[in-house]
Parts: structure tokens; sequence; C-alpha cells
């Protein structure tokens, strides 16, 4: 989310932009009669049940320690794709695809892209194209990490310097070609932030810094571990093996088999239940959640309000399991979850298909089992699945369910398969977990403020039908917490919305009061400050957010913009270089930098990176020849 939302907020160019007319009258949000309520405990603290690994003092092992003892699981574990989630590039570079009959080189975005080997390393090169055919520029990324086991697909993931981006190239395994990773199209191509939440679900531990946006504190990368499941292995592995004499149970670790089935549920829900928002709760940090407590304390997720009815299309399998007769039918201990079908430890083999399923079906439909006749369901070898949980059609889309988990009665003859972007939302959106029915709880009323904020940039909802119950969700949270940076952050997004960025500027900076390094207020607050003209503003958030994260060219490229416009030559031209450095196609640095040149009397140079420009972007030609036409003459020596 966090990394969607921002790369709207860059998406606001610094292009001569008048400074919009604003309402000086407006009074700071929150600022009045404010109250502290502090977040709500701990869960992990305030957890009063069996579980001795909950507390945060507890700490993890990782997987060596669980194979010594648990080796046959350890072993089948790591051929499931769960623990391949993400892996480095040499676990995958000499079984990947190389050839032309691949799409290798791909062509896309006026660019060829290349994937090159070399040995267990691998390039990702952009050669850009002008629009004769020309070479502009190449660069090239290094493929540090294969995010995704390659049941559909396989994305890349590139380090630099401790920050983290994809790489615009992915794999399509049931295509078997290379092309344009999902949603590049739109992005800036050559630096999409990977940030925290994404590696929440596909890796085991990341270190990723909370207030930034995509930035680790170490860039060693592992699988989803035995931990995520079981929760920190510290004392088991200690004093483990020891089970409650009434029980059977070894409360120094989690077995999900023997939890309540919500709170089994929420294990795997972690990370299959992405919902269309979900918000950290007050107070609550990325990686707090221990198996063995309800998910709810920890995050709010929201869908829509109708996706729990009948017939609608939702898209991930928790959603669709839930809407099945055989959960809804079910219940106590027996109650339908993940593993009635799935071994958590173990990929199946293809052989074992059927079999593995109807032996699981036939667990509760074993004495009222199917009423089709038996020899329609022979024709199907009697694979259970085959006519109740069909694969949808178009099932190479990440997040969305390829398989239908509503479990229908009846193949739904002709219904189109779940498709993430046309996802259309009411103006209704409530959480998912009954908890939040009433919508009465003043933290999950602050958590969906947020979440519609979010839901609103992203375009998912309308601003002018929903930014005023926003506003209002928000400025309650606000009064009841005035140092929330998470509820500012939303503010500040409802006024980008609504085109206040005076407003918008103030919401930012109460944001970082409390968290001065909070590196997407930071951008925030500079564009805000950028558009309202308070240039001496600007400057400080864009150097306070190049010194955070100095590898974001869009940073780097609106510091020098004020640079130029202050006429502090030196420090434009470094920022101006070290922006083209890291995305030669980005424009905005370019022209800053034909301001320097100018600047420097490099006036051949200068021409020369204009035509670069016109070539990088023939739309513009004429605005930019005007543009250039101008600055010679201003910067011409007075005669
Ligand atoms: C020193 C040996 C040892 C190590 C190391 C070890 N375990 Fe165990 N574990 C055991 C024994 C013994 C049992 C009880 C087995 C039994 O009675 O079937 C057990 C039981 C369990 C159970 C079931 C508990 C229950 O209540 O049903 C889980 C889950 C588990 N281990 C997970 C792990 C994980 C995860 C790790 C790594 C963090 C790990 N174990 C490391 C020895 C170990
Ligand atoms: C830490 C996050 C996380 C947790 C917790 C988690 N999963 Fe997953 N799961 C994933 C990711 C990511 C993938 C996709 C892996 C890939 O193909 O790269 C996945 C894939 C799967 C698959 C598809 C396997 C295949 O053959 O393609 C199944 C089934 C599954 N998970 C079941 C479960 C169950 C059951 C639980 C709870 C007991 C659970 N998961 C908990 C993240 C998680
Ligand atoms: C809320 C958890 C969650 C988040 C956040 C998330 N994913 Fe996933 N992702 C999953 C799960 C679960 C699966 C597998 C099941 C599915 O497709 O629904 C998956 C599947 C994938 C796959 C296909 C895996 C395969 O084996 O073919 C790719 C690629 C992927 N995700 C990339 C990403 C990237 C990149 C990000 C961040 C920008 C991201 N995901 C964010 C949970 C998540
Ligand atoms: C995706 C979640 C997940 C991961 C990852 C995971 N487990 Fe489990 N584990 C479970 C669930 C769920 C159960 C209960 C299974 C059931 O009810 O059938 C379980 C049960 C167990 C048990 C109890 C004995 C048994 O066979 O049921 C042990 C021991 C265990 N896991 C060890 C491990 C070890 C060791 C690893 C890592 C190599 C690991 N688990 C990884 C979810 C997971
Ligand atoms: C945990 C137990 C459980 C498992 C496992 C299970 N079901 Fe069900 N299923 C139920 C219950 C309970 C109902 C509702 C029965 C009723 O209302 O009479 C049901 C209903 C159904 C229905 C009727 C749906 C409708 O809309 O009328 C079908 C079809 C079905 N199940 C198929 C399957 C298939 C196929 C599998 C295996 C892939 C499966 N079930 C696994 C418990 C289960
Ligand atoms: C009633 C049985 C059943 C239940 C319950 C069930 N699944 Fe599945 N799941 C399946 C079947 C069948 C497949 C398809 C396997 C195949 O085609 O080989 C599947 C496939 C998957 C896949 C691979 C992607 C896809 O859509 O084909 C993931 C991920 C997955 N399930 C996750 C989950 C999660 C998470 C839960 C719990 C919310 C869950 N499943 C509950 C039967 C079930
Ligand atoms: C050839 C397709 C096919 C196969 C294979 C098949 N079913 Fe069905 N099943 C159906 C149809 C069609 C119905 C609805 C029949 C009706 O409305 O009377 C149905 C109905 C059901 C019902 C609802 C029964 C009721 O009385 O309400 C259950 C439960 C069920 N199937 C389970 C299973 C299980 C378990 C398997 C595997 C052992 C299976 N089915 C295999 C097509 C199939």
């Amino acid at each position: 989310l966090v990394g969607a939302a921002l790369g709207l907020l860059l998406g606001v160019l610094f292009w001569l932009k008048p400074p919009p007319a604003t309402d000086r009258r407006d009074q700071p949000p929150g600022s009045a009669e404010a109250l502290t309520n502090p977040p709500p405990p701990d869960p992990r603290l305030a957890y009063a049940g069996p579980y001795r690994n909950v507390h945060p003092a507890v700490r993890y092992v990782g997987d060596a320690a669980c194979a010594e003892c648990h080796a046959a699981i350890a072993q089948t574990y790591h051929t499931h794709p769960m623990a391949r989630s993400v892996v480095p590039i040499a676990a995958v570079a000499a079984a990947q695809h190389y050839g032309r009959e691949y799409h290798n080189p791909l062509n896309a975005l006026h660019s060829r892209f290349f994937i090159d080997r070399q040995g267990e390393r691998v390039f990702h090169r952009q050669v850009r194209l002008g629009p004769a055919g020309q070479v502009l520029y190449e660069h090239t990324v290094e493929a540090h990490y294969a995010i995704g086991s390659g049941a559909r697909g396989h994305s890349y993931l590139t380090f630099r310097d401790g920050s983290l981006f994809q790489t615009p190239i992915s794999w399509f395994s049931q295509k078997q070609i290379w092309d344009l990773s999902p949603a590049f199209e739109a992005l800036k191509l050559t630096s999409r932030p990977v940030d925290g939440q994404c590696l929440f679900c596909h890796a085991n531990q990341a270190r990723f810094r909370e207030t930034s946006v995509n930035r680790f504190d170490a860039s060693v990368l592992s699988g989803i571990g035995c931990e995520r499941c079981h929760g920190p292995g510290e004392l088991h592995v200690k004093e483990g093996g020891r089970r409650d004499r009434q029980s059977r149970a070894d409360y120094t670790i989690v077995n999900p088999r023997r939890l309540e089935p919500a709170l089994r549920e929420a294990v795997c829900q972690q990370c299959h239940l992405e919902g269309a928002a979900r918000v950290l709760r007050r107070g609550r940090h990325l990686y707090d959640f221990r198996p063995g407590l309800p998910l709810a304390a920890f995050w709010s997720v929201f869908v829509p309000a109708d996706e729990l009815s009948e017939g609608h299309k939702s898209v991930s399998h928790v959603e669709q399991m839930y809407q099945s007769a055989c959960f809804r039918g079910s219940s106590g201990a027996a109650k339908l979850g993940c593993v009635s079908c799935h071994d958590p430890h173990a990929p199946l083999a293809a052989e074992r298909r059927l079999a593995h399923y109807r032996e699981r079906c036939l667990k509760c439909h074993g004495d009222h089992g199917c009423s089709a006749p038996a020899a329609v369901r022979q024709a199907k070898a009697d694979s259970c699945i085959a006519c109740h949980m069909p694969p949808y059609a178009n099932a190479d889309v990440a997040h969305t369910a390829s398989t239908n988990h509503r479990i229908p009665r009846r193949p739904p003859g002709g219904e189109p398969g779940p498709a993430g972007e046309d996802l259309l939302l009411g103006s209704q959106v409530v959480s998912f977990y009954p908890e939040g029915a009433g919508q009465r709880d003043p933290e999950l009323a602050r958590d969906l403020g947020i979440g519609l904020s979010f839901l609103m940039v992203m375009g998912k909802l309308s601003p002018s039908l929903d930014n005023p119950r926003t506003v209002a969700l928000l400025e309650t949270a606000l009064r009841r917490d005035p140092a929330d940076v998470e509820a500012w952050q939303a503010r500040a997004r409802t006024y980008t919305l609504a085109k206040n960025p005076r407003q918008e500027l103030a919401a930012y900076e109460a944001a970082l009061k409390t968290s001065p390094e909070q590196e997407s207020c930071l951008v925030g607050a500079a564009i805000a400050a950028q558009e309202i003209k308070e240039v001496d503003r600007a400057l400080d958030y864009w150097r306070r957010a190049v010194a955070l994260n100095p590898v974001m060219p869009t940073y780097r490229a609106n510091l020098a913009a004020l640079l130029t416009g202050r006429q502090a030559w030196t420090e434009a031209r470094a920022e101006c270089q070290a922006c083209l450095r890291l995305d030669p196609e980005n424009a905005l640095g370019r022209r800053q930098w034909i301001l320097c040149l100018l600047k420097d009397g490099a006036v051949q140079e200068a021409q020369r990176q204009l035509e670069l420009l016109e070539a990088l972007r023939p739309g513009d030609r004429d605005m930019l020849r005007a543009w250039f036409a101008e600055q010679t003459r201003r910067q011409r020596p007075a005669p």
C-alpha cells in the first residue's frame, strides 16, 4: 500500500505549476481539545492463554534449529512453494530460460529488455530506444532475489544500497514467457520501491525499517519459515518435547491444530487475507503478530460490505472459503479451514492430487455425499474438485485465487474469473472480522479512516463521495491521539485529494513532529511545500528525504529543481548526476542537468542533452524547445 500511494505522490511533478488557491482560515485539525488515549496494550503482553512463546521476549531461532529434531517435516517443507517464496537468484539462475523463444529480449515501453545470465548472477538490462530506433541509453540492474516460487511466476528484487526495488521484468509460468511485471506500465520504470508489507507475506523476517519506504537493515532474505506459523522457537528448543498431561499439548510452541478455529485460521490469514486494505492497528508493528493470537488485534482488514454475501466476486482464498457452504455449515473443532484440505508442510505430488482432495472431502461428506449420479461422476473420474472446485480461466494473476474456493454445488457456468484489478467497491467498506460489525470501536473507526484514504488514493473509491466520511473518522482519531503518525498521514492524503496543499503540508508536519524520519511524510511535505512555493521548507524536506534514502531518483530530481532555481549550482550538479545515474529516464533531472551545463557555458553538450530529452519525450518537443530557447537567452552573459 505504501508503495502504491507513494508512486502516486511522486507522480505529482514539479513542472511549472501555478500555486493553487487555498483557504487560510482552515484550522489545523486535531489542534483543539486534545486528549491523549494511549494505544491499546500490546496483545502479546496482555495474553492470558497457555502458550508461552507468545511473549515478545521469546526469540526466533530459525529453521535450521527445528530441522535437528523435525527432520522429516523440515525436508518436505523446504520443497513447498512457501519455503521458496523468495530465493537468492543463484538458486534459480541455472534453471531459468534465456532463449529468444521465451521472449528474451522482450520489447516493451520503447525498450528492449534483456535477461543476461553470468554464472550464478542475473542482470536485467534495458536498452531504451528513441522514435527512430536509436539507442538512447542502457540501464542495468542486478536481480538479487526471485520472489514467487514460480507456481504462477517470478518477479525479481534488487537491493540498491539498502533500498529494495522490484525490477520491471517477470517470468509468467503458464505462458512460459518473460514479460513486463504487472502494473509497471504506469510507473517509472527504474524505481518501483518494495516495502516491508510485501516481504511480510513473502519472506521470513525481513529487517524492514518501518519509518522508511523501502529501506532494510539487512539485505539477506529467506523464504517463509517454520516460526511464522508456530511462533518463536527459543523456549521450545531449550525445553520442548514435554507435553501437558491433560491437553497433551506442548505449550512452548504453537501447534495450530490445537487452536480454536478462528485462531487457527488467523495463522494463515496473516498472509492469505489481503482484503481491499490492510491497516496496522495503532501502536502495533509489522512483525508483532504471534500465532495463537487473533489477527484482528494487530491488523484491520477491510473488504467490500457485500463481499461475504453469496455471489459476490471476491478474490482471496480466505474470502471465498468463508462463502462456501462447507465453511458455513461446519462448526466446532471440525470447522472447515485451510488445513482441512492443505498440508502446510509438503507440496502435493501431481499424481496424488485427486485422491488427496477426495479423501479430504470425504472426511466430512463420507455419510452424506454427492447427490449427482455415479455415472456422471465417473465420467470425471469422480474428482470432487473437478466439479466443485474448478480452476478459473485466467489463473496467471498473483493475489487472486485461481481455484474456486467457494466450493459451489454446480459449476458456475460462464462466470468470469476473479480479476483483482477491476474490483469495484461501493462506498461501504467493512472490517472482515465480526468485531467490526458494529463499527463503534473508535480504534476500528480510525483504521477505517486510514483504509478509506488509501482506497481513494489508489482510485478504488471516489473521493467526492467518500472524502467527507474519511475526514470525519480521521478527525475523531486525531482528537483521541494527536501523535498518531498514520492518521496524520491519512489526513494529509484527504487534503491531497481535496487539492488543499497548505493543509496537506500542515498534516504532514504534524506527523513529522512525532516521527521526524517518516520518509513518506517528508516526501509528502516536500511536494506540498513546493506546490505552495514554500521553497525553503521544500528544500529542507527534500534534503532530509535524500539523506534517508539516497537512491530514490525522484527525490534527487526534485531537489535539483529547487537548487537550480536558487542558483545553488554546485549542489545542483551533484544531485543531477546522482539522479541520472539512478534513472536515465528522469526528465525532470535531465532538464536540471541542461541548466547546469548552460550555466557552465557547455552549450554544445546542453544541446546534445536536449536532443536526448526530446527523443525520450517526443510529445513534449515543442515545449522543450521553447523552454531551452528561453534558458539559453537567460544564461547568455550580458554583453
Ligand atoms: C531438541 C529437539 C527439538 C527441536 C530443536 C524442536 N523441536 Fe519441536 N518437538 C520436539 C519434540 C520431542 C516434540 C514432541 C513430539 C511428540 O510428542 O510427538 C515436539 C513437538 C513440536 C510441535 C507440536 C506441539 C504440540 O503441542 O503438538 C511443534 C508444532 C513443534 N515441535 C515445532 C517445532 C519448531 C517450529 C521448531 C523450531 C523452532 C522445533 N519444533 C524445534 C522436539 C524439538
Ligand atoms: C508468512 C506468510 C504466509 C503464511 C503465514 C501462510 N502462507 Fe501460504 N503462501 C504464502 C505465499 C507468499 C505463498 C505463495 C508462494 C509462492 O508460490 O511463491 C503461499 C502459498 C500457499 C499455497 C499454494 C501452494 C502451491 O502449491 O502453490 C497454499 C496451499 C498455502 N499457501 C496454504 C497456507 C496455509 C494452509 C497456511 C496456514 C497454515 C498458510 N499458507 C500460511 C504466504 C503465507
Ligand atoms: C498480504 C500478503 C501479501 C502481500 C502484501 C503481497 N503478497 Fe504476493 N502473494 C501472497 C500470497 C498469499 C500469494 C500466493 C497465493 C495467491 O496468489 O493468492 C502471493 C503470490 C505472489 C506471486 C506469485 C507467486 C508464484 O509462485 O507464482 C508473486 C510474484 C507475488 N505474490 C509478488 C508480490 C510482490 C512483489 C508484493 C509486494 C509489492 C506482494 N506480492 C505483496 C501474499 C502477499
Ligand atoms: C504455513 C504454516 C506452517 C509452516 C511454515 C510450518 N508449519 Fe508446522 N504446522 C502447521 C499447521 C497448520 C500444523 C497443524 C497441522 C494439522 O492440523 O494437520 C502444523 C503442525 C506441526 C507439527 C506437529 C506435528 C504434525 O505433524 O502435525 C510439527 C512438529 C511442525 N508443524 C513442525 C514444523 C516445522 C519443523 C516447520 C518448518 C520446517 C513447520 N512446521 C512449518 C503450519 C505450518
Ligand atoms: C470440514 C468439513 C467439510 C469438508 C472438509 C468439506 N465439506 Fe463440503 N460441506 C460441509 C458442510 C457442513 C456442508 C453443508 C451441508 C449442509 O448444509 O447440509 C457442505 C456442503 C457442500 C456442498 C453443497 C454446496 C451447496 O451449495 O449446496 C458441496 C457441493 C460440497 N460441500 C462439496 C465439498 C467438496 C468437493 C469438498 C472437498 C474438496 C468438501 N465439500 C469438503 C463440510 C465439509
Ligand atoms: C475444501 C478444500 C480446500 C480448502 C478448505 C482450501 N483449499 Fe486451497 N485449494 C484447494 C484445491 C482443490 C486447490 C487446487 C489444487 C490443484 O489444482 O492442484 C487449492 C489451491 C490453493 C492455492 C493455489 C492457488 C490456486 O488458487 O489454485 C492456494 C494459495 C490455496 N489453495 C490457499 C488456500 C487457503 C489460504 C485456504 C484457507 C483460507 C484454502 N486454500 C482452503 C482446496 C482447498
Ligand atoms: C461430475 C461432476 C461431479 C463430481 C465428480 C462430484 N460431484 Fe458432487 N455434485 C455434482 C452436482 C451436479 C451436484 C448437484 C446435484 C443436485 O443438485 O442434486 C453435486 C452435489 C454434491 C453435494 C450436495 C449434496 C446434497 O445432497 O445437497 C455434495 C456434498 C457433493 N456433491 C460432494 C461431492 C464430493 C465429496 C465429490 C467427490 C467424492 C463429488 N461431489 C463429486 C457434481 C459432481
